[in-house]
């Protein structure tokens, strides 16, 4: 009888240490949240207080991104993919519109921003109504979500050098990076979101995600401007399997890059016609290294 009790406290103790990590990543109760409330944010002077944020995230959030921040809320089922992405779990702390590098933490300031701007193609809406201290008390809200905040600090942002002119030879430095770099098995060769991968990709939770179609007149959820451009693709939207080129493409053909982008897009552009004067092709997916 001893040893057989030995035996199952020394199974007991084995399923103990087994469970460890799993406990570590377990959902956040209500009773875990109410230690992160003195979270703050702070977005250019204006303070943010977690503990302010709770009637509007009541009010504005809750329905889609759920009482515990997990995306569960219950307006959520309603939005599937690859058409639709869900709301983002907070707990994760993981985000992706960032100016800092993949795999940190965004800051402050890139959370006010996304709230602010809402995101293209989904169902998370533009909240520029909101006053900016509604705002700045609501990324402190976000922020008192994930644990993630308590051990890590937000990464340094990338540094954007000055945007250089527009040139029919940058344009075409830029197609020889997109090719290189092969920008197209997701986005395909003419930027219409049907490479080779397009159908097959998913995201870190296992749902269908689409690549963005640069021609159909979509904004990039994380912003428009070239330096957004520029910083998407060098920082990469994490969660997805939209990747960082940080370490494959130097600044001076990042700039390239997103004045051949410009090339696909809807939007009018002095890129759009320097490409149609050049009579420039899309890029050969069969041709051989260095020879496009
Ligand atoms: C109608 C549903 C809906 C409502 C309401 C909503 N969101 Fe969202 N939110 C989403 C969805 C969906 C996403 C993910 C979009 C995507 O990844 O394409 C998202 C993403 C986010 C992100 C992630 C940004 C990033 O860079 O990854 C933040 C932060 C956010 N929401 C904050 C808020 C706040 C704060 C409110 C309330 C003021 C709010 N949301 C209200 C649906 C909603
Ligand atoms: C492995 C597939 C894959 C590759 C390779 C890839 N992308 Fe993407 N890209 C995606 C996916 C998926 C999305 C959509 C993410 C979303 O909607 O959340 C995306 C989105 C984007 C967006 C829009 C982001 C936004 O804010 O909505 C831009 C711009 C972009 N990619 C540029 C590029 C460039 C430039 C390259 C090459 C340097 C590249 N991508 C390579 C999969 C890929």
């Amino acid at each position: 009888m001893r040893t057989r009790l030995r035996k199952w406290s020394l199974l007991l103790g084995a399923a103990a240490v087994l469970a460890l990590p799993l406990t570590s990543w377990a959902q956040l109760t209500q009773f875990d949240l109410e230690k992160t409330l003195n979270a703050e944010s702070h977005v250019g002077n204006v303070t943010g207080r977690a503990k302010d944020a709770a009637a509007s995230y009541r009010r504005y959030c809750v329905g889609c991104h759920g009482t515990l921040g997990d995306g569960e809320g219950e307006n959520a089922v309603w939005m599937d993919a690859p058409m639709y992405q869900k709301p983002r779990n907070f707990q994760l702390g993981v985000f992706k519109c960032r100016s800092t590098p993949t795999g940190t933490l965004p800051t402050d300031q890139d959370l006010y921003d996304a709230i602010t701007r809402g995101f293209d193609r989904s169902n998370m809406p533009q909240w520029n109504t909101l006053s900016k201290q509604e705002r700045a008390d609501l990324v402190a809200w976000v922020k008192h979500f994930s644990p993630r905040w308590a051990g890590e600090k937000p990464g340094t942002p990338i540094t954007v050098p000055p945007e250089p002119e527009v040139t029919a030879e940058r344009i075409k430095a830029g197609r020889d990076v997109f090719a290189r770099v092969q920008c197209w098995k997701c986005h395909g060769v003419q930027g219409m979101a049907n490479g080779p991968s397009a159908s097959t990709l998913t995201d870190d939770l296992g749902r269908p995600i689409a690549p963005f179609n640069f021609t159909d007149g979509s904004r990039p959820k994380c912003g428009d401007t070239d330096q957004d451009i520029y910083r998407i693709f060098m920082t990469g939207l994490d969660g997805t399997p939209m990747p960082s080129f940080a370490d494959n493409i130097k600044p001076e053909e990042a700039w390239d890059l997103v004045f051949y982008l410009r090339t696909f897009m809807a939007q009018k552009s002095k890129e759009k016609g320097l490409a149609k004067q050049l009579a420039l092709k899309p890029v050969d997916p069969n041709a051989p290294a260095g020879q496009q």
